[in-house]
């Protein structure tokens, strides 16, 4: 669903909320919680204000939240802390029993919606026509679930950042191209390190529904839909060289929704949690300059004091629509709840989400 539409349904903060002090607030959370007990779950993203995650039931990135709702068939609501297309996931994973709810119905994500159904309908037609039945369609979980029932629908499944080379392996054993939607960094990133040539993945552009490559159509074998995250975006190669010349013994580790040049001047890449786990993994007096999103890279720095750690972009790059989930819309969502009254419910078409489901599925049961 398109930023517009949701904000079209949404339900606005009421003022009263934004004058709350933060004790009062984290106090009503608490309580609400204790109260609730199992039949709440706070899923949240890591890339949250520490104000929200502090809260969670549990942290995660997109693919082990995705993991944790089809795991959890007791909690009756999910308060979604993350944005629109996780919670979307987490609907379709979950029982019709079990209710998920986003505490701000603006918390989409700008990627997801570089693709829109239509514009992929499009481009799958003249890439039919371009290349017959030898494409499959892959999605990062980035997408709207409307991307994920196309891709269902033609045999495709979801990736992560956490999995994707492990999907498009799969997907390389079932046709012989792949069309990777929406983030163009990750599906370049991903099958770069899996050993296909850059000269043989063209660009897929939405806008003029024309195939960019110089490439002769019949060496090509990934079909990049031109889409990117504007956060990931944020850090360049520039960034990277200020670091080598300040910091002559820092790594470099970067999230590969970066371009394939930051990328390759870094020293290592990886998922969110795939950098967690270096970081965590790392020795003492290791110094390391991050690029991934702002929340995540502050708290990895307060959590190890004792290594050196800094934000690839000195300006740091935050995610704006995750930012938007804070302590006030969470009560304000979780107080809802207890009235009775719930509001920003997640519902995705059980159309959709039937095929999307079957995406989802594919990836689930490949790790
Ligand atoms: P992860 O799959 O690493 O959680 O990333 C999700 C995301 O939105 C990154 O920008
Ligand atoms: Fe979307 Fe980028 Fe934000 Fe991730 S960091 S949710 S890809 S806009």
């Amino acid at each position: 669903m398109s930023i517009t539409s949701l904000l079209q349904q949404a339900t606005l903060l009421p003022e009263h909320y934004r004058t709350l002090s933060r004790t009062d607030m984290e106090s009503r959370i608490l309580a609400i919680k204790k109260k609730l007990g199992r039949q709440l779950f706070i899923p949240g993203h890591h890339y949250q204000k520490d104000e929200v995650i502090q809260f969670a039931d549990a942290t995660g990135d997109s693919l082990q939240l995705a993991q944790l709702s089809a795991a959890n068939k007791e909690a009756k609501h999910i308060v979604f802390c993350g944005v629109h297309f996780m919670a979307e996931t987490a609907d379709m994973l979950t029982t019709e029993k079990q209710h998920v709810y986003l505490p701000d119905m603006r918390a989409g994500c700008s990627m997801a919606d570089m693709a829109d159904i239509y514009q992929t309908e499009q481009a799958w037609s003249i890439l039919q026509q371009l290349f017959g039945d030898t494409i499959i369609p892959l999605t990062y979980v980035n997408s709207t679930a409307a991307i994920k029932a196309f891709t269902g629908h033609y045999g495709g499944a979801c990736v992560t950042s956490s999995n994707a080379k492990e999907m498009v392996k799969w997907a390389f054993s079932q046709k012989q191209r792949i069309l990777f939607l929406p983030d163009q960094h990750l599906g370049r990133n991903t099958a770069y390190d899996l050993g296909v040539p850059l000269e043989n993945m063209a660009v897929w552009n939405p806008h003029t529904n024309t195939l960019e490559t110089e490439q002769s159509s019949e060496n090509i074998q990934v079909i990049l839909w031109k889409g990117h995250c504007s956060v990931h975006e944020g850090f360049t190669v520039q960034h990277t060289e200020m670091v080598r010349q300040a910091h002559p013994n820092m790594r470099i580790i970067v999230h590969p929704e970066c371009s394939r040049e930051v990328v390759a001047a870094a020293d290592d890449a990886g998922s969110t949690k795939y950098i967690i786990d270096t970081i965590n993994n790392a020795p003492s007096g290791s110094a390391w300059a991050i690029g991934t999103e702002m929340n995540l890279v502050n708290r990895m720095m307060l959590h190890h004091s004792d290594k050196q750690i800094i934000s690839l972009n000195k300006n740091f790059c935050p995610c704006l629509t995750m930012n938007r989930i804070d302590l006030p819309h969470l009560l304000w969502s979780l107080e809802s709840i207890e009235q009775g009254k719930p509001h920003n419910r997640i519902q995705v078409d059980p159309h959709i989400a039937e095929e999307a489901r079957s995406s989802l599925e594919r990836m689930l049961a490949r790790g």
